[in-house]
């Protein structure tokens, strides 16, 4: 009974030596109730390696787009996103914001954890709009924070101003520390892949993407 169950995921893992395997299952002779419960317990372990394995993969793969490749058509991406937003050195998203969207080299930036604290998020009417139309109020959060990632705070505080958004609710303008993909390191990246057909705008919403995994309050949420 335990052969079977310990058959599949064996065939699907790389990670565990077979010989290492059968070596632990060239078992003590068990009474077959113990057996098999030990044999259960091996096979779920197992078969919890490959699974491990299998994401782990997965997770390679995901990394390995995180530059836009030849192939891709120029559209903004979340792995294109990753790449834009994991660059190194001072003035990346990353440098400034921190890996897991806090905690970065700039104490000012906003906590991209945090997207109800975002000024835009207030200047756009807070939970009273989100609550009451969900769809327009993220559609507008997109345009308000791609223009500010786009332009970088100094010029989007100087020239945003949609009908819809109330500079008097956000507690001041932008602080000007907020770079967006003027900083170097993402300017240098647009530039290496411009060929690609990636333009400023296409980064600034594909960066715009990834940046809402890093949501904890569920805004993004489907
Ligand atoms: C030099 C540091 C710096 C860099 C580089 C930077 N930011 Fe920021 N960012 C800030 C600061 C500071 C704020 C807080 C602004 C405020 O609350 O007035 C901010 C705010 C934000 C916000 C919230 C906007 C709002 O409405 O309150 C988002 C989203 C954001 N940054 C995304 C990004 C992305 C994406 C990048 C890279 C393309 C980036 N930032 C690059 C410093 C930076």
């Amino acid at each position: 009974m335990g052969r079977p169950l310990l058959a599949l995921p064996l065939t699907a893992t790389s990670t565990v030596p077979a010989e290492k395997i059968r070596m632990r299952c060239s078992c003590i002779p068990l009474p077959s109730g113990l057996n098999l419960g030990l044999n259960t317990m091996k096979a779920s372990k197992i078969f919890a390696v490959s699974l491990l394995s299998l994401t782990l993969a997965a997770g390679a793969q995901e990394k390995q787009k995180a530059n836009p490749s030849p192939s891709d058509p120029p559209i903004p991406t979340r792995a294109m996103g990753q790449g834009l937003y994991e660059q190194n050195g001072a003035n990346s998203c990353l440098y400034c914001h921190g890996v897991t969207g806090e905690q970065g080299k700039v104490a000012a930036a906003a906590k991209l954890t945090h997207p109800k604290a975002w000024k835009s998020y207030k200047g756009l009417g807070g939970d009273a709009a989100f609550n009451k139309n969900k769809a327009e109020f993220l559609s507008r959060l997109e345009t308000s924070v791609v223009d500010l990632i786009l332009k970088g705070a100094v010029a989007h505080n100087a020239t945003y101003k949609p009908d819809y958004f109330n500079w008097k609710a956000t507690g001041g303008p932008i602080n000007g520390q907020m770079l967006g993909v003027s900083g170097a390191p993402s300017a240098a990246w647009i530039k290496k892949y411009q060929a690609r057909g990636v333009t400023k705008e296409i980064a600034a919403k594909a960066v715009y993407l990834y940046l809402q995994k890093f949501d904890t309050e569920g805004v993004f949420k489907n």
